[in-house]
């Protein structure tokens, strides 16, 4: 999704712009833009296509100039060329703005700026803003900013810089992130704290309708009245390390590794000297004690990768705590009338805490008064901010665009909220919350043993890689991981690719098994192990080739799959957490063989701001 930067200081503006650009591409993108103030005019360069095509033009041009805005462009309104590339300039080109989001009344307010004169050179609805601010404006920037706001619908950062106020950069928000940047001696401003760390680590978190004024060391936030005000300020405590690729050739197969240390993460501290779950974070919303013990439905509500672990945690949740629990996307939910009180638990899930269509779903889950809990990566973030209480999965950022070490931590997490749900309505004897918790602890070994198979993977990758047909069958929990192993394939590999529960195939999908299409079958022990074992005879005697994904020591799974990759035993419901780690690994090894982009798949974005 579109990324931005700014930075005013003693420095050059462009290559802290540009290095900040880099550091973002990962949100994925298709066309990138730089402006930059050189005494008295804005110089604006931007091109179509990767930042590449944007350095090759810029190494043509001197730039200099110690206040700049730089941006990557996810295509919403209008095709991913040159002129819909932000930043975008107001009729007189004396101020250019960048933006993140949708401006969702954008045709009305062209029409109105056409009819009074402006003409317009791009397709998108952020030029409307530029002109709307440029028109607005009248000897004080952030003063335009503020009157504009109000007539924006939807969701929006933007910041924006003019010549007439040289060194200054003005933002904004309204349900899309922008983070700033303090420092003694500069300023910046970033769509992603990834994009500032190599700065400062003193950042703060803008709230929705606040504008800040941004100059060389120093910041000042106030409401759409001018009023002085504050966003979330807080210290970064990750190492840039973390947001690089310490070696590994691509940052997924970096995150697929980081998954023992994450989970491993995911648990410390959970417990108390007796072994009962203790979930502080929960105090501060839904109180451990008396609201948790009075849920009698819970919803879990996210998208993609998010929505699998989703899935995952309803099995867990039924089981352990005894609650009934519906699974939704975050984009359905939000659009229909899901029954919701006081005594209803919903559960959001996201990485990234900052999708456009979670946030909203969270947003309606809380004026119904139901208590929403995040699951979350990211410290900080909207979910975070919004929710009544926040699980941290502290799987350290997540920067490939296909989620790995996100999606096991979560699912880590999610079991924690079970089990504690569990133990704080007795739903379990606390011996049974105890040995469950401290196999949970034995996953990240266990993990590091899956991992151990990557050359075996690798080769299963290489066997596969030419087939143009995917499927993923699953039953209870693997039906997730079929789901989830189906979206990691297409996602990286551009392969079809489709997750089904296994007992479903007859009812359809079967007729697409044609001679060798391969079958990835989640069959690890369990109690429906019989039940997949025989789906997977039904597609067998179709002519697939199926890989089966099962237990150690199941000697007898050879007789059904003409290839096996082995997890360790687990507890039922924690199968997912390992059987996952094959899927990744092949699908990474498929698109590295097909040679695709692993890190930015085409058309996808790592966080996703617009609805
Ligand atoms: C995008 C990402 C996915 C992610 C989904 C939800 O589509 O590419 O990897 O699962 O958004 O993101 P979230 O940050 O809410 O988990």
């Amino acid at each position: 999704m579109c990324g931005i930067i700014g930075y005013t200081g003693p420095d050059q503006a462009l290559p802290i712009v540009l290095a900040g650009l880099q550091t973002l591409e990962y949100r994925g993108y298709d066309s990138a833009g730089v402006a930059i103030d050189g005494h008295g005019a804005l110089a604006v360069v931007k091109r179509a296509g990767k930042l590449a095509n944007l350095r090759a033009e810029l190494d043509q041009i001197q730039l200099a100039g110690t206040c700049g805005l730089g941006h990557t462009r996810w295509a919403t309104h209008g095709e991913p060329n040159d002129p819909n590339s932000h930043p975008h300039v107001d009729a007189g080109s004396s101020l250019a703005l960048v933006h993140n989001g949708i401006i969702e009344n954008h045709a009305e307010l062209k029409a109105e700026l056409a009819a009074a004169g402006h003409t317009f050179t791009s397709d998108t609805d952020t030029e409307v803003i530029a002109h709307l601010v440029g028109s607005l404006h009248d000897g004080d920037l952030a003063a335009a900013v503020r009157a504009a706001l109000p007539r924006l619908t939807g969701q929006f950062a933007v910041a924006v810089m003019d010549h007439r106020d040289p060194g200054t950069l003005v933002a904004a928000r309204r349900n899309a992130p922008l983070v700033l940047g303090h420092r003694d001696d500069a300023s910046l401003l970033s769509s992603d704290v990834a994009g500032l760390i190599a700065h400062t680590r003193d950042v703060e978190a803008l709230l929705d309708d606040q504008v800040a004024v941004l100059a060389p060391g120093a910041v000042t936030v106030t409401d759409l009245d001018g009023n002085p005000a504050q966003g979330h300020r807080y210290t970064v405590d990750w190492d840039i390390a973390a947001a690089e690729k310490g070696g590994y050739e691509h940052f997924m197969l970096k995150e697929i590794h980081e998954q023992p240390a994450a989970v491993r993460d995911t648990l410390i501290g959970r417990t108390d000297a007796e072994g009962r779950i203790v979930l502080d974070e929960l105090r501060g919303g839904p109180d451990a004690a008396q609201d948790l013990r009075h849920v009698d439905k819970v919803y879990v509500v996210a998208c993609g990768t998010s929505y699998h672990s989703g899935m995952v945690a309803k099995y867990a949740i039924e089981h352990w705590a005894g609650i009934g629990v519906e699974v939704e996307i975050a984009s359905e939910f939000r659009y229909r009338d899901p029954i919701l009180n006081p005594h209803t638990l919903v559960v959001t899930i996201s990485q990234s805490g900052e999708t456009a269509d979670t946030l909203a779903a969270a947003e309606h889950a809380l004026a119904q008064r139901a208590k929403v809990v995040a699951v979350t990566n990211v410290v900080g973030s909207s979910l975070a901010r919004m929710a009544d209480a926040v699980l941290y999965t502290r799987a350290g950022p997540e920067i490939a665009v296909a989620s790995t070490k996100a999606f096991t931590t979560q699912i880590v997490a999610l079991d924690v909220l079970a089990l504690y749900l569990a133990q704080e309505r007795r739903a379990l004897f606390p011996d049974e919350c105890r040995d469950h918790l401290a196999r949970m602890e034995a996953l990240p070994a266990l993990i590091e043993q899956v991992l151990g198979q990557e050359a075996a993977i690798a080769d299963l990758a290489h066997t596969f890689a030419g087939a143009d047909y995917f499927m993923f069958i699953g039953r209870h929990v693997g039906l997730p991981i079929a789901l989830e192993g189906a979206l990691k394939l297409k996602e990286i590999s551009y392969l079809h690719a489709e997750g089904f529960p296994a007992a479903e195939m007859k009812h359809g999908p079967i007729a697409l098994i044609g001679a060798g299409g391969p079958v990835v079958a989640l069959a690890t022990r369990g109690h429906v192990w019989s039940k997949i074992t025989s789906n997977i005879a039904e597609v067998k005697a179709r002519g697939a080739v199926v890989l089966a994904i099962a237990t150690e020591g199941d000697t007898e799974i050879k007789a059904h799959a003409d290839h096996v990759v082995y997890v360790p035993e687990v507890l039922e419901l924690l199968y997912p957490v390992l059987t996952v780690v094959p899927l990744q690994l092949l699908s990474y090894y498929i698109a590295l063989a097909l040679g695709c982009d692993v890190d930015q798949p085409r058309n996808l974005a790592k966080t996703v701001t617009v609805e």
